[in-house]
């Protein structure tokens, strides 16, 4: 049965790397790693410190964003090399913050994700639709078509190193994405139905043995409150966490309902 897959994406919410490296001091220190799967990513500047407190802990270090060239004159960018160097075995790929704010296209996180596969660097691919396509009746066309752009030319014998994260845009704490509704979680039904979509997907691409282990993390409004209630719904494998993982204690009720549900 797949197991359940914890990250914690720290965005630009903690810039400091003494700061990082104490929130993670604390984190690594958490129990369930054992039964659960668990990532955190913080800055770029901050992953080198992390990297060294998480080597040779079960706690794994994941960048938030790459480039698709290995090197060259991209002022701003980071490659796959210094990601790895920096110890992550994981990179957060399509999150809605770099496709609505920053622009990111398919086509383009397609050439990242296949990139970062060809360095044995694992990816955690984020799709999910805005308000508006949701309320035009898009949400399955949205995401599938974020999965077949996003996937393309990724083999079968890859599919092992790709977890993909659900995360409907309008569920996603940011007052950028977000600026005139009250965001809360997908509900119970809105979830399900959406990682059955993403598995359906999947099962038509990669068969149903691939469909069957991949795991599809939800994520949205994720917290201590509301992890228990999500983690018990059939095809959702995990979360990825923005807010409620910047520090042990909303991060810790979230890893023990995951070790609760182990599968
Ligand atoms: P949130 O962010 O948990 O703060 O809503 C989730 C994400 O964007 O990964």
């Amino acid at each position: 049965m797949r197991r359940f897959i914890i990250g914690g994406n720290w965005k630009m919410q903690v810039t400091g790397v003494e700061d990082s490296v104490s929130r993670a001091q604390k984190i690594v220190k958490l129990e369930g790693f054992d039964k659960v799967d668990v990532f955190i990513a913080p800055s770029f500047t901050a992953l080198y410190e992390v990297g060294k407190i998480l080597q040779g802990t079960p706690l794994k270090l994941c960048g938030q964003n790459m480039h698709h060239f290995e090197t060259g004159a991209f002022t701003g960018e980071v490659s796959v090399e210094s990601l790895l160097e920096a110890g992550c075995e994981y990179v957060l790929l399509g999150h809605s913050e770099r496709r609505r704010i920053f622009g990111e296209t398919d086509e383009l996180i397609n050439k990242k994700v296949l990139k970062a596969l060809e360095h044995k660097l694992k990816v955690v691919l984020a799709i999910g639709e805005t308000a508006k396509e949701r309320e035009e009746g898009r949400t399955a066309e949205v995401n599938r078509s974020q999965l077949a752009g996003s996937l393309a030319g990724v083999p079968k014998e890859q599919m092992d190193n790709i977890v993909i994260a659900y995360e409907p845009v309008w569920a996603i704490n940011n007052k950028h994405l977000n600026p005139d509704t009250e965001i809360h979680p997908a509900t119970p039904k809105q979830a399900v139905e959406a990682h059955q979509i993403v598995r359906n997907w999947v099962k038509e691409q990669y068969g149903e043995e691939v469909a069957e282990s991949i795991r599809i993390q939800y994520g949205g409004s994720m917290k201590g409150s509301n992890a228990e209630e999500l983690l018990t719904l059939p095809d959702i494998d995990g979360g990825l966490i923005g807010g409620a993982s910047l520090t042990a204690e909303a991060l810790e009720p979230i890893i023990k309902a995951a070790v609760k549900f182990t599968r």
